[in-house]
């Protein structure tokens, strides 16, 4: 007897699905992405208990015939490519024809679409045994898919998905990335009936981003377009002193002409990190968004399951474009004099090819700037040195061991703030304040939500509160160390770390930025000035933390000038 056997259609099937559909973030992506395929401007998604018992995301895109809502869960059936050429210059978000019957492979659906001029909305249902016709309904011209019981049937898969808190961190991470590429479009995220993302229309994708990542950090980004004969790059890049611990916010985008499709590859997160280069200190990443438009055959959009993945065809030559892009814009953007900085760099033809590295010159002033001297904590410990005096009104000099200190008195403290919080939270005793009346603190939607979801976090860093309607969140406590600040600010400043670090990040992660942001807000400013007192204090408390020469935030404390190199210097 032959033990190979073909396996029965409804395990392949469901095999099939597995390889698209791993969470509920990924059924919100697959349809988010048919119905912008469907030229919707309003993109509503709804969700309960983290998408796993129910989605629905409704559009009021084209719309399908009855006869086309049913074959749409045939294997393959797509209305988005007919020939293997068309492949190479894909311009939709879909292709395969794979994502309806993998979602009903492994979930119930129903499809309520109408075409417009039509008179009623037709409905399919479909699930692991395949799809029928479900009759008319009323409904407005568009469509609207419904999910439940996702994995209801596969238990093996459900075991791997997290809390409905994860899972909708995870939802919200792919709507955002899908949204930040379609400004002109509307989205709505809801969650178990309290709204989480409000996305109205906007004019282009800096308001977008304004609307995603604060209007304040999204003001700050530097805008960069390069069009080298067909291949163009569009990209907005914080300044390198706005850093943050992951690469979860440089966004990398892929189009071939039509819409932008977010990608997780590594060649272009390295183009990013080199075009910052020594901007960013070791571990930190930048928030760079970046769009980039291929002629067709340039790139390869369907080389992986979920199509997260591209393969370009001249790697080489994307990196150049990227890297010298990035430097001529970010060099323009830190000269001291906000000189009216050019939007781009000198254009070149694509066809330069990749011998030509020098296509895209960097222009004047791109040097990088001359690394430090040297920084580490003083040997003998900082409560050892002599204190000098104060410069720039926020800088220590000090000496000792045969070596100039000079501390950076913000970062100092912020690291002996940020070591006595975690100790505090460790032992689960950060000292707060209740408030007597309860402070009202107004946020970008996205923020928001994240403090919700990580409202324990937040309340063990001693800023007990709750959200309040959308796109507010109602304070009770402040943490002791926090006397005297601006806690709306605070609060704001952490929401956006939490929303950066993602929900999905560990919650120890959480908590560490969570503290970081509180210790930065507690200490005293650079032009803050310090009597001797003050400085004998900071320095011993340096020597009871490990300052290991970086605050939290990842800059350095103190930079160490030997005798040799001040001697060397003078040429002695
Ligand atoms: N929201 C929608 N509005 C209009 N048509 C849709 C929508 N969702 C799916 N379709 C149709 O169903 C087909 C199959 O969808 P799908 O399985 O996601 O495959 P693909 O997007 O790769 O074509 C699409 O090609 C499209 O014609
Ligand atoms: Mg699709």
């Amino acid at each position: 007897m032959s033990r190979i056997a073909v396996l029965p259609p409804d395990v392949q099937a469901q095999i099939a699905a597995g390889e698209v559909i791993e969470r509920p973030a990924s059924v919100v992506k697959e349809l988010v992405e048919n119905a912008l395929d469907a030229g919707a401007r309003s993109i509503d998604v709804r969700l309960s208990g983290g998408g796993l018992e129910r989605i629905a995301v409704r559009d009021d895109g084209e719309g399908m015939t009855a006869a086309d809502a049913l074959l749409a869960f045939a294997r393959h059936a797509t209305s988005k490519l007919a020939r293997a050429e068309e492949l190479a210059g894909v311009t939709t978000l879909g292709f395969r024809g794979e994502a309806l019957p993998s979602i009903a492979a492994v979930a119930r659906v129903r499809v309520t679409t109408r075409r417009a001029g039509e008179p009623g909305a037709n409905v399919v249902e479909a699930d692991a045994g395949g799809a029928r016709a479900a009759g008319v309904a009323g409904a407005p011209p568009g469509t609207s898919v419904e999910v439940e019981g996702l994995f209801g049937a596969t238990p093996a898969r459900r075991k791997f998905l997290r809390t409905p808190a994860t899972e909708l961190a995870h939802v919200v991470d792919a709507l955002t990335r899908l949204a930040a590429a379609s400004p002109a479009v509307g989205f709505g995220l809801e969650h178990d009936g309290r709204q989480v993302l409000a996305l109205p229309p906007v004019r282009d994708e800096r308001q977008r981003l304004g609307q995603l990542l604060g209007r304040e950090r999204a003001g700050s980004l530097v805008a960069v377009e390069v069009d080298r004969g067909g291949l163009g790059l569009r990209a907005f890049l914080a300044p390198p002193r706005e850093t943050v611990g992951s690469a979860r916010l440089v966004w990398t985008y892929v189009g071939l002409g039509g819409a932008y499709r977010w990608t997780r590859d590594r060649l272009l997160l390295r183009a990013v990190l080199d075009g910052y280069e020594s901007l960013l200190m070791h571990g930190r990443y930048p928030v760079a968004v970046l769009f980039l438009r291929f002629p067709p055959g340039e790139a390869d959009v369907n080389v992986h399951p979920a199509k997260l993945e591209v393969r370009f065809r001249q790697p080489a030559v994307v990196h150049q474009l990227v890297v010298p892009a990035l430097r001529a814009r970010l060099a323009v953007a830190l000269r001291p004099e906000p000189a009216a900085a050019p939007e781009g760099v000198r254009p070149a033809s694509y066809d330069d090819g990749p011998r030509d590295g020098a296509g895209l010159a960097l222009e004047d002033g791109a040097a990088s700037p001359a690394p430090l001297a040297l920084w580490s904590a003083a040997p003998g410990g900082f409560a050892s040195l002599r204190f000098i005096g104060q410069i720039f009104e926020g800088y220590l000099v000090c000496e000792g061991d045969g070596r100039v200190v000079l501390i950076d008195q913000h970062a100092a403290h912020e690291r002996v703030a940020f070591e006595r919080l975690r100790e505090e939270h460790a032992r689960g005793a950060v000292a707060r304040d209740p408030l007597l009346v309860p402070e009202t603190i107004e946020l970008p939607a996205a923020h928001a939500a994240a403090l919700a979801e990580r409202g324990e976090v937040l309340a063990a860093a001693g800023l007990e509160g709750e959200p309040f309607g959308e796109g507010t969140f109602l304070l009770r406590t402040v943490p002791r160390l926090l006397r005297g600040r601006d806690a709306g600010t605070v609060v704001r400043a952490v929401a956006r770390e939490l929303a950066e670090e993602g929900a999905s990040a560990a919650a120890e992660r959480a908590a560490d930025a969570a503290l970081a942001t509180l210790a930065c807000h507690s200490v005293v400013r650079v032009g803050e000035r310090l009597d001797p007192a003050e400085v004998r204090a900071l320095l011993a408390a340096m020597d009871r933390v490990d300052v290991a020469a970086h605050c939290p935030h990842g800059r350095p404390v103190a930079v160490t000038l030997e005798r040799g190199q001040v001697e060397a210097l003078f040429k002695r």
